[in-house]
């Protein structure tokens, strides 16, 4: 994840950490808060450092083990930037030209405000995956396209220099697990996004989030029923209950049938209250005092530094270098 702000968001945890802790069991996991990706738009330098800091504390927090996973931040493998130059060489113009992430975002930003690097995130994001040999890359749909122009530079480079990268295969991660902002439930949503008024924040004091559920847009029916079209308030609303309990759907349905709004959303409050509690005091602990977590970053930064490594210094000697 990019650290693009103070907190995460409830999205990023329901439809990432939450999968990424399960994941951490059973795979070899390289997790990392990509620094680099982020001065792709214009940064304030020490709120930069401050921010990669919380978002590397949230993850810990939120249960990724770093002795179970690497966890590290991108800037401090150079290999990421290493390799990015080299796959730039073999990536086409209009081949770039063609993600949406980025037509989106530089339509909206106009083109002087665009930079390169923007332009060539994509190509960045390919040297995170393939310096870890990366057999699964577990992402949400915005994020195929990449995956697949991954897959395509891998391709391309080992045919053309010899067998070097494994191609990675994405794992998208289920429509269910998607988060809708409360006060906008057809948006996804986003640590970036204009307003936070619908924006529940993994570090939010407890009263305020509970104050945003109670706040969260419904409908006028009345009913606790899930129904993405009709009724998006209230099925984000019924999504969230559910991951965060581990409970099915009818089952909440049930429990609220014939009460109001007032009452589910209560009930919602106090499961994201208790969620969250804990990892909040977690992440602040850490924060209070930052030395043992620069510590444990720079152990991870070096055990990813190793695999990536030998990764480059095969890719240096292929092309010539
Ligand atoms: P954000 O929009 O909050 O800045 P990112 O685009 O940096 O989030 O995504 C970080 C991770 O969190 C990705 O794995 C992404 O799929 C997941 N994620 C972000 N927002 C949501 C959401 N609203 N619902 C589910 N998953 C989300
Ligand atoms: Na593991």
């Amino acid at each position: 994840m990019q650290p693009s702000a103070d907190s995460l968001q409830i999205g990023n945890y329901i439809g990432a950490l939450m999968q990424w802790r399960e994941l951490q069991e059973s795979y070899d996991a390289f997790f990392s808060v990509v620094d680099l990706h982020a001065i792709t738009v214009a940064q304030d330098p020490e709120h930069l450092r401050e921010k990669t800091r919380r978002t590397a504390a949230q993850y810990i927090a939120a249960g990724i083990e770093p002795s179970k996973s690497t966890l590290y931040v991108q800037s401090h493998v150079p290999a990421h930037a290493e390799l990015a130059w080299i796959l730039s060489t073999i990536t086409g113009f209009g081949e770039a030209g063609r993600m949406t992430q980025f037509k989106d975002k530089s339509s909206r930003y106009g083109s002087d405000a665009t930079s390169v690097g923007l332009f060539t995130y994509p190509v960045l994001m390919a040297a995170d995956i393939l310096l870890y040999r990366t057999d699964i890359v577990p992402v949400g749909d915005d994020q195929k396209q990449h995956v697949e122009l991954t897959r395509d530079l891998a391709e391309r480079f080992n045919s053309r220099f010899g067998e070097t990268f494994t191609v990675p295969m994405p794992v998208i991660q289920q429509e269910t697990a998607r988060i809708y902002d409360l006060q906008n439930p057809t948006a996804k949503m986003s640590k970036s996004a204009e307003s936070d008024a619908g924006v529940l924040w993994l570090l939010d004091d407890p009263a305020v989030s509970a104050k945003k559920i109670m706040r969260a847009v419904t409908d006028s029916e009345g009913s606790v029923r899930y129904d993405r079209e009709a009724k998006p308030g209230v099925s984000n609303l019924l999504v969230i209950y559910a991951a965060l309990t581990g409970r099915q759907i009818p089952s909440i349905e049930d429990e609220y049938a014939g009460r109001g709004y007032g009452d589910f959303k209560k009930g919602l409050a106090e499961v994201v209250v208790n969620e969250f509690g804990p990892v909040r005091e977690r992440a602040l602990q850490m924060l209070d005092d930052t030395a043992e977590l620069d510590r444990v970053l720079a152990v991870n930064a070096g055990r990813a530094e190793e695999v990536a490594n030998r990764t480059l210094t095969d890719v240096y000697d292929k092309v010539g270098l």
